[in-house]
């Protein structure tokens, strides 16, 4: 490889690496702390994707030395039967942490369990009310995915105050937390979507970009300014079934300064920040 190219070489952002070593900050944190943080995680029907995320949170609750319990009910459970058991890990003091894994069946409603999780005990940080605390600057909790995001920016050495921001894409639990972020952190934020004129021109004026679309390869080099921080968020199938982001990464490397890969950058901060805010809710209550 020549010197032109190596100088030229996106610094890859190892989510993993990163992850790993919150992870062990976390857990030298709580075996010193005489109340382990609790987490419960409620899992209805029987998504396989879903079934798999759950069984990772576990581990890796485990892995930090938390406690935690995973509740599992079949697809026919009724809203009434999960407002129940909601309600019942509110009341436990051995749960911290709660968290009812997203999609839940069609016939249950979403916004009405996640208004019943006690705030306090909110470590997606979905309810409405750490939602708004988010907003107006003053968070209890992070919201996971854009949480994760931040720390690998700040674990690269990259400033986000008074740098041009974009993120693709407006979802409530990346598109929107992460703009807010950004913007907390005193970056200049725009917001695209799918209605968004001239992506492209927009993507371009990024010196930081987040793309969080679920598009495989959407955001190619034409899209990107040279040196620009690229974080894909996505987790796509290419069409030969091979995980891919919302990048096309090959493309899009070369003229980043900063990237991050899928699989193993942004995916692995995500349960990592869930274990944080677990964390934080136990220090709520001591
Ligand atoms: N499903 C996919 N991502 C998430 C997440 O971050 N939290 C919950 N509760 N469900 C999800």
């Amino acid at each position: 490889m020549t010197a032109e190219r190596v100088a030229q070489m996106a610094k890859i952002i190892d989510g993993k690496a990163i992850s790993t070593q919150i992870r062990a900050e976390l857990r030298d944190e709580i075996s010193k702390m005489s109340t382990k943080p609790g987490l419960a995680v409620i899992l209805v029907g029987d998504d396989m994707a879903s079934h798999t995320y759950v069984r990772n949170k576990k581990a890796a609750c485990e892995e930090v030395g938390m406690y935690s319990e995973v509740h599992m009910l079949p697809a026919t459970a009724t809203q009434d039967e999960l407002l129940e058991l909601v309600d019942k890990l509110n009341r436990d003091d051995k749960i911290h942490g709660i968290l009812a894994q997203l999609p839940l069946p069609a016939h249950l409603d979403e916004a009405i369990v996640i208004d019943n999780i006690d705030p306090a005990k909110d470590v997606d940080c979905f309810h409405p009310y750490n939602v708004g605390k988010l907003m107006i600057g003053d968070p209890v909790f992070l919201p996971c995915t854009p949480a994760g995001i931040m720390k690998l920016l700040e674990r690269s050495g990259i400033d986000v105050a008074g740098k041009r921001c974009v993120v693709v894409g407006r979802s409530n639990i990346v598109g929107k937390p992460m703009a807010m972020m950004l913007l907390q952190a005193n970056g200049t934020v725009t917001v695209c979507h799918s209605k968004t004129q001239n992506l492209a021109d927009e993507c371009r004026q990024a010196e930081i970009l987040v793309s969080a679309v679920g598009r495989a390869k959407f955001i190619t080099a034409d899209m990107v300014s040279p040196g620009a921080v690229v974080i894909d968020v996505g987790m796509n199938r290419d069409r030969d079934g091979k995980l891919c982001g919302d990048v096309d990464f090959a493309g899009v490397e070369p003229k980043a300064s900063h990237i991050t890969p899928v699989p193993g950058g942004v995916g692995p901060m995500t349960i990592t920040m869930l274990l944080s805010n677990t964390l934080t809710a136990a220090k709520l209550r001591i």
